[in-house]
């Protein structure tokens, strides 16, 4: 028998809507001080983040907006002194000055120190001295340029015989998760998975390994061939246990909608959601 290897590659991106990309966060009032702080969900690094904080003082006259990155203060606006806005050194934030006032805050070149808990702090003047304060988290989800790669290929196998391959994704931040599929069916038999600890490169990139084991059976070419596939999903919205909140928040269409997209090739837009796979497929000839 002989085996025909073609391989086939396919990048696929999803976009996750725009509500998915803004997390609001609604402080308790004080005072009458109302403070809601927005910031995007997701960002890719080198691009820019507008964060805004938005409040509503009632009666009272601001003192000063303060911003903290998991409560280090990095921006602070006193319409009273001069200058108004100062900026203090915090790793991985960079505060484009020129376009931050009052309530917003641009922040360039981000990388994924970058990602935190960002927090707005508005307070009033005499004599209510009222304050609020609002936070939300930012990701900076680095996709991977590569596809995954499966390695081990032999360039023959015959009946009865072990089929051991590796899936190595490209490097992200976080992880790309990995699945096997043969002939579209997901292998989840913890037997034939060898899961390997992930590769850690700069910059805080990392790439994952998937085993696949399995003897090889004339079941497996039941059309003539038989397909395996890799595929690595990067999914922030699902990776983070503690975004788990904010997903079910989200009506379950929405959810369902971001994840059937999967599959769909999208362009446009920035891809904060990515999957691709990289497929071997194997067809048999018996001569
Ligand atoms: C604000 O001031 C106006 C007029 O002085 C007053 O009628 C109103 O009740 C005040 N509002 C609050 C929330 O204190
Ligand atoms: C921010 O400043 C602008 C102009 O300087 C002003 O019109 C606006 O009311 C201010 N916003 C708040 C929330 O203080
Ligand atoms: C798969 O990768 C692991 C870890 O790098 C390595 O030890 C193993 O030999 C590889 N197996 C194959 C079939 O390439």
């Amino acid at each position: 028998m002989k085996i025909i290897f073609n391989m086939k590659e396919l990048r696929l991106w999803i976009i996750l809507h725009v509500v998915l990309l803004r997390c609001f966060h609604v402080s308790g009032t004080n005072g009458g001080l109302v403070v809601r702080v927005s910031v995007p969900q997701y960002r890719i690094p080198g691009e820019i983040a507008q964060l805004r904080c938005d409040y509503n003082l009632g009666n009272d006259s601001l003192y000063a907006v303060k911003w903290y990155k998991d409560h280090e203060e990095f921006y602070r606006f006193v319409p009273k002194q001069r200058p108004e806005t100062i900026s203090y050194s915090v790793e991985g934030v960079d505060v484009d000055m020129s376009l931050s006032n009052n309530n917003t805050v641009v922040l360039r070149s981000i990388s994924l120190k970058t990602s935190g808990l960002f927090r707005c702090e508005v307070s009033a003047e005499a004599p209510s001295f009222s304050s609020a304060q609002s936070e939300a988290r930012m990701d900076v989800v680095s996709l991977p340029k590569e596809d995954p790669q499966i390695t081990g290929v032999e360039t023959e196998y015959q009946i009865g015989e072990e089929v051991n391959l590796n899936c190595t994704s490209g490097r992200s931040h976080p992880a790309s998760i990995l699945h096997w599929y043969i002939n579209e069916q997901q292998i989840v038999s913890p037997t034939a998975l060898i899961h390997y600890p992930p590769v850690q490169h700069k910059h805080g990139l990392v790439s994952s390994i998937l085993g696949l084991r399995f003897i090889l059976t004339a079941r497996h070419f039941m059309g003539g061939s038989m397909k395996i596939k890799c595929v690595a999903t990067l999914s922030p919205v699902l990776w983070r246990g503690d975004r788990e909140s904010i997903v079910q928040s989200l009506p379950v269409k929405q959810m369902r909608e971001a994840l059937l997209l999967v599959r769909s090739d999208s362009s446009g837009n920035q891809p904060y959601y990515a999957s691709t796979f990289f497929a071997i497929i194997i067809s048999m000839f018996f001569t």
